[in-house]
């Protein structure tokens, strides 16, 4: 056997042997590369005589041809085998979930509450919250509640034990305290919404001692009620997700608004199903009215120059409505399957650009 048939040989061994990408490469380095000893060969045929260079130069071409090519079918088979290897390791088992259901859901008066927010931010509204446990000043008197005045007692008021200065604390019994701690410690323009829990002495089908309110406040130079209905005309069709719903502004009593008023949504009852933007039927769904003067001087601000509008809305009677739920007991009821129905997705956070609940 000629030097180049067992050099060829010896390649070739080589070559069969690499059992990976870096292992062959090495080989073709060995062989072909700069310095490889193919390479290193076909140096030398510069140096032979004319006859030796006739026999031996296509004798080499053909060793480094072979060669070259041996490596690409190599190479060719190592490729596929590692693809063969990664499409069994990497099996995917299409009948399995594609990961574990996630568990709990979001509460609907969270969600709700969510939404309220989500509408009142795009009319450039802040968010502000205050204590639940409140004193008699902010839940009160500051709110133009007269001492021993009955509407104290109109509002089932949890009391706490007197202190020693005979002062006693409240549990908040709406989110307008929050309107009073704002207004004196913030200058006006004053745009804000207030989500809080509340707190009254009651408890049946649309009852409980616990609920939830979103309050609004707005104060400026030259606020109106012009503004006071358009705020909650807009509010009240994004929030039902409707075209168009007539509303009833109907005159009512707060002792911190003056006027003050109800609004009442229009709605048609459809069997068990309560339908807003239709008939002829009309459901109160929150109290508003202008800031009372007398709220506004007890915050240090002067009637002449500021005036205001706020409004308060019980956030679980407004998912009770809009979700078609029936009992408000079952709210706070902490039973998983009613939640399981009722709650929300963590992911459908609410937005107006992508709809509100859908
Ligand atoms: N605080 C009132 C209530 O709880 C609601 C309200 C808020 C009314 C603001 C007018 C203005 O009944």
């Amino acid at each position: 056997m000629s030097d180049i048939e067992q050099l060829e040989k010896d390649l070739l061994a080589k070559i069969g042997a690499a059992d990976t990408g870096a292992a062959l490469e090495e080989v073709r380095v060995a062989a072909l590369g700069k310095k490889g000893v193919v390479s290193e060969r076909m140096k030398t045929l510069g140096k032979m005589s004319p006859e030796e260079r006739k026999e031996m130069g296509p004798a080499l071409n053909g060793l480094k041809t072979r060669i070259a090519d041996a490596i690409e079918t190599k190479k060719t088979e190592l490729e596929a085998a590692a693809l063969d290897a990664r499409l069994a390791s990497e099996k995917v088992d299409v009948t399995l979930p594609v990961r574990p259901e996630p568990k709990g859901k979001i509460h609907p008066v969270s969600q709700v509450t969510e939404e309220i927010i989500a509408i009142f931010s795009a009319m450039g509204f802040d968010v502000a919250e205050g204590p639940d446990i409140e004193d008699d000043f902010h839940n009160f008197t500051a709110l133009n509640f007269p001492p021993d005045h009955p509407a104290r007692e109109m509002h089932d008021t949890f009391f706490f034990e007197p202190k020693e200065d005979g002062e006693r604390m409240v549990l908040r019994t709406h989110t307008s305290p929050v309107q009073i701690r704002t207004m004196m410690n913030e200058k006006p323009p004053i745009r804000i919404i207030i989500p809080g829990r509340t707190f009254r002495c009651d408890s049946d089908q649309t009852h409980t001692p616990m609920f939830h309110q979103v309050e609004g406040l707005v104060i400026d130079k030259e606020t109106h009620m012009g503004h006071l209905k358009g705020t909650l005309q807009a509010f009240v069709k994004t929030f039902f997700e409707l075209d168009d719903v007539k509303t009833r502004f109907r005159p009512h009593f707060f002792p911190f608004t003056e006027p003050s008023a109800e609004m009442d949504v229009q709605y048609e009852r459809v069997g068990n199903e309560v339908r807003f933007g239709q008939g002829d039927k009309w459901m109160e769904i929150l109290g508003c009215g202008m800031v009372h003067p007398n709220v506004l001087r007890n915050c240090g601000l002067d009637p002449d120059e500021y005036q205001g509008f706020a409004f308060g809305m019980g956030v679980d009677r407004l998912a009770m409505l809009k979700y078609g739920i029936p009992d408000l007991r079952d709210f706070f009821a902490a039973d998983a399957r009613w939640l399981e129905h009722y709650g929300f997705d963590a992911a459908d956070q609410p937005s107006l650009w992508a709809g509100l609940s859908k």
